[in-house]
C-alpha cells in the first residue's frame, strides 16, 4: 500500500475507533505527519490525560506509554511496537536502585521520566529534561541520587551546586555519541549558527552550547530566536517539525548518526495493525502505579 493510502486508512480507523494518535518528536516523519499531537514524552502523557478520548495510540517507546497509563489508568493505552523500549531506561533495575538507596539512606531519589514504572515507584520524585534543574532545587534534602542518566545528572549537578549529587551510570547512546570534535567541525563550517543541544549529551558537549533544552524547548528556541541557522544536538526526528515550523531557517545535525533505533521502530504498518487488533495494551499494576504516580505528581507540582 502506498504511504498516503496507509496514512488515510490509519486516520479513518482512528476516527472510527475514537482514538487519539500521539507521536514523540523522534518518531519517523510519516508517523509525526498523521499524529493528532506531537511532543516530548511528558507533554504527550499530559495530553493523554486531558483528552476525552478513551483510546490512546502512543507512537513512542515503552516508558512513555507507561507514563500515560500511570496518569490515565482508566484509558486504553496502546503501543504499536511492544518491543520499542528505551535502552537507557533499561540500564537501571529496581534491585540496583534499592541497593544504592541503602548506601545513601539520607538521599532523595530524583528519577528521569525515561525509566520504567517500577523504577519510578522506588523514586521520590521524577523529572524531565525540561524541568530537571527546578525539580532538583525544589527538593529539601542536601543529597540527591540522580537516576538513570549520568549526563543529565551532571547537568543538574552543575546547575544546582548546593546539592551533593550521586549519579547512576546510565546514558543514552544516541546522545552520548555526540563528541566535541563533531560540534567543533560543524561550527567551523557554520560560524553564524547557534548550537542547541539536549542535556542527555556529554558535559563537554554541553559546554559548547548556545542553548541547552528539551526537544520541546528546541522548537521554542528556534521559533523565537532571530538567528536563521541552528546546529541541532539531539535525535534527528526533531528536524521534521523544526523545518515545517521554520521554513526560512536552516537546521544542521551536529552528528548525522544521532538516530534512536527504538524510536524509529514504529512504522505506519505497525500503527494500522495496532488499531486493527487493539494490541499491544500497556498497563501498570496498581501497587506500582500508585507509587509511580506519587513521584510524577510531585514533579508536576514543582513550578517551572
Ligand atoms: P524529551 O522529548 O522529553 O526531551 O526526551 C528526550 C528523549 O530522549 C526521549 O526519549
Ligand atoms: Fe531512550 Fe535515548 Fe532513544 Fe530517548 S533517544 S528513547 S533516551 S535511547
Amino acid at each position: 500500500m502506498r504511504q498516503k493510502e496507509l496514512q488515510q486508512k490509519i486516520k479513518q480507523l482512528a476516527t472510527d475507533k475514537g482514538a487519539l494518535l500521539l507521536a514523540h518528536n523522534y518518531e519517523r516523519d510519516e508517523i509525526q505527519e498523521i499524529a493528532d499531537i506531537t511532543g516530548d514524552s511528558l507533554a504527550l502523557s499530559i495530553e493523554a490525560q486531558k483528552t476525552d478520548k478513551q483510546l490512546i495510540v502512543f507512537c513512542g517507546v515503552h516508558f512513555m506509554a507507561e507514563s500515560a497509563a500511570i496518569l490515565s489508568p482508566e484509558k486504553t493505552v496502546l503501543l504499536p511496537r511492544a518491543d520499542a523500549g528505551c535502552p537507557m531506561a533499561d540500564m537501571v533495575t529496581v534491585e540496583g536502585l534499592k541497593a544504592l538507596k541503602k548506601q545513601h539512606p539520607d538521599a532523595t531519589v530524583v528519577t528521569y521520566v525515561n525509566s520504567s514504572a517500577a523504577v519510578k515507584a522506588e523514586s521520590d520524585i521524577c523529572c524531565t529534561s525540561s524541568n530537571a534543574v527546578s525539580v532538583a532545587r525544589s527538593v529539601a534534602a542536601k543529597k540527591l541520587l540522580l537516576v538513570p542518566d549520568r549526563n543529565l545528572g551532571r547537568y543538574i549537578a552543575k546547575n544546582v551546586p548546593e546539592k551533593e549529587c550521586i549519579f547512576w551510570d546510565g546514558y543514552c547512546a544516541t546522545h552520548d555519541r555526540l563528541k566535541v570534535e563533531d560540534v567543533e567541525q560543524i561550527q567551523a563550517s557554520h560560524p553564524d549558527a547557534l548550537f542547541m543541544v539536549h542535556p542527555e549529551c556529554r558535559p563537554e558537549v554541553l559546554n559548547l552550547a548556545d542553548h541547552i533544552c528539551s526537544t520541546s524547548g528546541m522548537y521554542e528556541f528556534a521559533a523565537h530566536n532571530p538567528a536563521t541557522k541552528f546546529i541541532v544536538g539531539t535525535e534527528n526526528g526533531i528536524l521534521w517539525r523544526l523545518r515545517k515550523e521554520n521554513p526560512d531557517k536552516q537546521f544542521i545535525m551536529a552528528n548525522r548518526d544521532m538516530i534512536c533505533p527504538t524510536m524509529k521502530m514504529t512504522s505506519l504498518e505497525d500503527v494500522l495493525h495496532c488499531l486493527e487488533t487493539m494490541e499491544t495494551r500497556v498497563t501498570v499494576a496498581a501497587d506500582i502505579r500508585i507509587k509511580a504516580r506519587t513521584a510524577l505528581d510531585k514533579m508536576l507540582a514543582v513550578p517551572r
